[in-house]
């Protein structure tokens, strides 16, 4: 077990990467606390996760539910070993129809509900603790209506590597998984129509070098390398799962 009694506190836990995330990391031995905003989906996930997961509903975008929210994962098992900053959403809009609230909005979730989490959580962590957060293929190419969330992803790639070094000297890592299009709830709540969601889906698929979306196991999987100790010595870094992408 690669996480055996690790204390896992996940982000967006409740549905797509983060659920597949908090089950296979519980597979691997450790006590997940997983936080959302949905009651159902939370309900959903503390049934699929079964005993032992602690679910807690908290919206990032509100740094006193982070901090209620960490509260409750120490509360129960006195410590966290690993964060995975994973949560994220965003919605299509052509940049000429952007408005002040919506750039708010997704930075206040994506970055500032990212960048609260570690540091609330970050006087928990000991020696030896992983940081995991969840950047995006969009860090490195351009997609029409969807320059607010790139730039969120861009701002959190850059994070990682000013979190890396400040953490360094305490023995944390700070790493990133980048997930190119992967099929989940995500792309249901950009906004689009079912005509457009199915394009779009097409129109990446016929991009991607591997000719198909990823599943959600498939970025659970990376971001369980990194949580881990197999990725002991890697820190500071960006792992792309995205089907070469942005790689060929
Ligand atoms: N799917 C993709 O193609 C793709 C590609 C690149 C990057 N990503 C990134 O991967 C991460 C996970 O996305 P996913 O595809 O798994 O999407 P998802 O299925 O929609 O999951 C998003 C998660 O974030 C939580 N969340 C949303 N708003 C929140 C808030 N205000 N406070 C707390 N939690 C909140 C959701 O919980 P509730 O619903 O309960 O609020 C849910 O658990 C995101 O950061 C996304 O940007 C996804």
């Amino acid at each position: 077990m690669k996480l055996k009694d690790k204390v896992v506190l996940i982000t967006g836990g409740t549905s797509g990467i983060g659920l597949e995330a908090a089950k296979l990391f519980k597979a691997e031995g450790a006590h997940v606390v997983v936080v959302g905003t949905n009651l159902a989906r939370l309900d959903n996930a503390a049934h699929e996760l079964g005993r032992g997961a602690l679910t807690v509903r908290a919206d990032l975008r509100n740094p006193q539910d982070i901090d209620a929210a960490i509260a409750q994962a120490v509360a129960r098992h006195g410590r966290i070993d690993i964060v995975y900053a994973n949560a994220g959403a965003a919605t299509v809009t052509p940049f000429d129809a952007v408005s002040d609230a919506q750039i708010d909005a997704e930075f206040a979730l994506n970055f500032k509900g990212l960048f609260f989490t570690v540091q609330k959580a970050a006087p928990y962590l000991g020696a030896g603790s992983a940081i995991v957060v969840t950047t995006s293929f969009l860090n490195e190419v351009g997609a029409p209506g969807l320059s607010i969330l790139s730039a969120t992803k861009a701002a959190v790639r850059s994070l990682v590597r000013s979190l890396a070094a400040e953490l360094a000297p305490r023995g944390i890592r700070v790493n990133a998984v980048s997930p190119g299009p992967i099929a989940t709830p995500f792309h249901g709540k950009l906004g689009l129509s079912d005509e457009q969601l199915s394009q779009s889906a097409a129109a990446l698929q016929e991009r991607v070098p591997l000719k198909r979306l990823g599943n959600a196991s498939e970025v659970a999987k990376a971001a369980l390398f990194l949580a881990s100790d197999d990725a002991s010595y890697v820190t500071g870094a960006e792992l792309v799962v995205d089907g070469g992408l942005t790689q060929i």
